[in-house]
């Protein structure tokens, strides 16, 4: 082997380390990734995460102010914490990264703002993340997907179907055209008098139930989009009957919000025969039932994984972050400093020249 192949040999071999920031909602999240431009993924060295939880609790819904201020309180303990387990120091780090679309400005201000500050610093290179295509990069942190690959992104904020046929082509399929799917159980949960994250108080309850005719009826919606909101009022209406016991409504919604799923990852499996894998990604994720029948339903048209990444990495967490910062950095894809955030998953508007 010559010496400039020696050179390219071991530029390709020789690993970097990088830390991530998510803070695009009410999670703070910290993570310390390695890997080398031969590696198909990164390997996740530590992973700290800060729940809001209850910030917000007595709210029933988050406070975007609440949420800024819990960020700045919380992203340097848990930035300690990932750099303490992962055994590295800021200054032993190649780049640094964070959430910057989509999600509440004034909290992925507070991520985005230091981890630039720390490329900046340190002199390094800044990769800005996309909060919905880092969910589905979640997948793949531990996983070996394969291509191409349905998934169905389901969390508090989005519901999305997408074709998945690189870790960097993503075809959105459909798009819920009212409530994420768990702003669904959210909301079902607190007509039901749970607390805040619903989703999995209202899972718990619906477990109680034993169970007559408690269906709801089915949801209408054109193609691949979503709508709960439907589900909701038809909830809100049993809930006000006073008919049914707390958790046979639960059972009989969450079913309902499963279902409506399910006829929706059918379809596109009936119109994506070519389809390898089905990923399921987000907090909804964490759904036992879904998981069940997505299962089942994986195996009724001999697909022949479900990838469900564990409980950690399907709610909101840096890892996912350090999986698209990691396929950013190989296609030297850099943000700059001049980097913004944006609120949908648009790029941020172009600025006019001497606009602030
Ligand atoms: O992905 P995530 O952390 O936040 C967003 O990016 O939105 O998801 C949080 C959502 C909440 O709505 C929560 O109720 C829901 O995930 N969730 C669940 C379960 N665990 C979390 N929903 C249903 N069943 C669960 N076990
Ligand atoms: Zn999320």
């Amino acid at each position: 082997m010559s010496e400039q192949q020696n050179v390219e040999q071991s530029k390709r071999t020789s690993k970097i380390r990088y830390l991530c920031i998510e803070s695009s909602c009410d999670d703070t999240s910290v993570a310390v990734l390695e890997g080398s431009h031969s590696d198909s993924k990164p390997r996740l060295l530590s992973l700290s995460v800060q729940s809001q939880d209850a910030v917000h609790e007595n709210y029933g819904g988050i406070v975007p102010e609440l949420a800024s201020r819990a960020h700045l309180r919380n992203l340097i303990p848990c930035m300690e914490k990932a750099l303490n387990e992962a055994g590295v120091s800021l200054e032993d780090l190649d780049f640094f990264s964070a959430t910057a679309k989509p999600g509440l400005i004034g909290s992925l201000l507070i991520g985005h703002s230091a981890a630039k500050t720390l490329a900046f610093l340190y002199g390094k290179e800044f990769v800005a993340c996309d909060h919905l295509e880092s969910h589905l990069l979640s997948a793949f942190l531990e996983n070996e997907v394969k291509l191409p690959s349905l998934s169905l992104l389901v969390s508090g904020g989005h519901t999305s179907l997408y074709l998945i046929r690189s870790m960097s082509e993503f075809e959105k399929l459909g798009v819920t055209r009212d409530d994420a799917a768990g702003e669904a159980f959210d909301k079902g949960a607190k007509l039901l008098g749970l607390g805040f994250p619903g989703g999995p108080q209202l899972e718990a309850l619906a477990k109680k139930a034993v169970v007559g005719d408690l269906a709801f009826p089915p949801v209408s919606v054109e193609a691949f989009d979503f709508s709960f909101s439907g589900l909701k009022s038809e909830l809100s209406r049993r809930v006000q009957s006073k008919k049914f016991k707390v958790s046979e409504l639960a059972f009989g919604y969450q079913n309902a919000i499963v279902d409506h799923l399910m006829a929706k990852m059918k379809r596109a499996l009936e119109e994506n025969r070519d389809v390898q894998s089905i990923c399921l990604v987000g907090g909804v994720a964490r759904n036992k039932l879904l998981r069940e029948r997505l299962d089942l339903l994986r195996e009724s048209f001999g697909v022949d994984q479900l990838v469900c990444p564990r409980p950690e990495l399907c709610t909101d967490n840096a890892a996912m972050i350090g999986v698209q910062a990691f396929v950013k950095w190989k296609q030297k894809d850099f943000a700059g400093l001049s980097s913004d955030v944006s609120s949908t998953s648009r790029p941020p508007l172009k600025r006019r020249k001497n606009a602030d």
